[in-house]
C-alpha cells in the first residue's frame, strides 16, 4: 500500500474522489498552500492528517522546505496534485521525481495552463476532457498516464463543459492513480481476484491464481533466473498458442514447463498493454472455470 499525499489549493473535489475510491494506496496526508481551502476541512473530518501553510510572507523556498518536512514525516511515496495552483519547485520535485502526478482539465498536450474549457470551445473542438500526467518542471508537460474525452455540445459554456469534465475527472483520477502505484503483481492480482471464485496460492514459489482449484494465471518474476517478468495464461488450443507466438512475438512467449499445454506468457517488463493483459487473464479464467460458473454468467 503506497502512502500518498494530496496537494490542493481549493475546493478539493478530486481529492475527495481519490480518498473515496482509494485502491492500492492510502491517503496519508492532505496538504495545501491555502489554509482556507475547503478541501482541508473535509479531509480532517475524515480523520486524514492535514497540513497547510501560506507561502505569502515567508517565500517559496521556506514554504517548500516546510512542505517537504511534512512529506517526510508521513513517509510519503507518491504525491497527487489535485487543483494545486502552484508550480512545484526543485526540492520537492527532486525528492519525489517520477512519483508526482497531476490532473489537468484538457486532452493534453492541448490547452496547458488555465481556461482550458473556454479555449476548447473557442477553437470549435468536438471534445474536451481531462488528463492525468506525470509532473515535471514543465507546466502540465509530463508523460500522460490516462485521459477521458467529453463531448462538447451545442450551447456549451465553459461552466457547463467544466461540470461534465469534472465528473469525468472524478472517475479517471482514482483509477489512474491506483494503476500508477500498483506493482505488476498488484495489478495482476487485482485483475485475477476480481473474477468469480478465484484464489491465490504459491506454486513453485510463484504467485498463482486458481478458479475452483484449477490454475489460470501465474506471475513469474525472474523465474529460474531468466530475468523476465511475465504473467502466464491459458490459450484455447495449441493452434491459438502458435498463432499468438508467431503473430505478436514481442508480447507472447512460450513459458517453460507450461508451454506444451497451450499456455503463453505475456511480457510485463517495460510498458505492458494492460487492457490486453486484462483480456487474456479473463479468457484464461473462462478456459479453466467449471461449466457451473460459466452458466452462472461467467465473469
Ligand atoms: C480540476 O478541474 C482539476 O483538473 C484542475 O483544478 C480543478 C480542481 O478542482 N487541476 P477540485 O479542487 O479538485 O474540485
Amino acid at each position: 500500500m503506497k502512502s500518498v499525499a494530496i496537494l490542493l489549493s481549493g475546493r478539493g473535489s478530486n481529492m475527495m474522489a481519490l480518498v473515496e475510491h482509494a485502491r492500492g494506496y492510502e491517503v496519508a496526508l492532505v496538504a495545501s498552500d491555502n489554509p482556507d481551502a475547503p478541501g482541508l476541512a473535509w479531509a480532517a473530518a475524515r480523520g486524514i492528517p492535514t497540513w497547510s501553510l501560506s507561502p505569502k510572507g515567508i517565500g517559496k523556498a521556506a514554504y517548500e522546505q516546510a512542505l517537504l518536512a511534512q512529506l517526510d514525516r508521513y513517509a510519503i511515496e507518491t504525491v497527487a496534485l489535485a487543483g494545486y495552483m502552484r508550480l512545484l519547485g526543485s526540492p520537492v520535485l527532486d525528492r519525489l521525481r517520477g512519483n508526482i502526478v497531476n490532473i489537468h482539465p484538457s486532452i493534453l498536450p492541448l490547452y496547458k495552463g488555465l481556461d482550458t474549457h473556454a479555449r476548447a470551445i473557442a477553437a470549435g473542438d468536438t471534445h474536451g476532457g481531462c488528463s492525468v500526467h506525470m509532473v515535471t518542471e514543465e507546466l502540465d508537460g509530463g508523460r500522460v498516464l490516462g485521459q477521458s474525452r467529453v463531448g462538447i455540445e451545442p450551447g456549451d459554456t465553459a461552466e457547463t463543459l467544466a461540470a461534465r469534465v469534472l465528473a469525468a475527472e472524478h472517475a479517471l483520477y482514482p483509477r489512474i492513480l491506483a494503476e500508477f502505484v500498483m506493482t505488476p503483481l498488484d495489478r495482476v492480482r487485482d485483475l485475477a481476484l476480481a473474477l468469480p471464485e478465484t484464489e491465490e496460492r504459491e506454486s513453485h514459489g510463484q504467485p498463482t491464481f486458481f478458479v475452483a482449484g484449477k490454475q489460470f494465471a501465474q506471475l513469474r518474476d525472474d523465474h529460474h533466473g531468466d530475468g523476465l517478468l511475465v504473467v502466464c495464461v491459458r490459450t484455447g488450443s495449441s493452434d491459438e498458442q502458435e498463432m499468438l507466438l508467431e503473430a505478436v512475438p514481442d508480447t507472447y512467449r512460450k513459458p517453460t514447463y507450461l508451454g506444451p499445454s497451450g499456455w503463453v506468457s505475456i511480457d510485463l517488463g517495460g510498458d505492458p498493454d494492460w487492457p490486453l493483459v486484462e483480456d487474456r487473464i479473463a479468457r484464461s479464467w473462462e478456459l479453466a472455470a467449471p461449466t457451473r460458473l460459466l452458466e452462472a454468467g461467467g465473469r
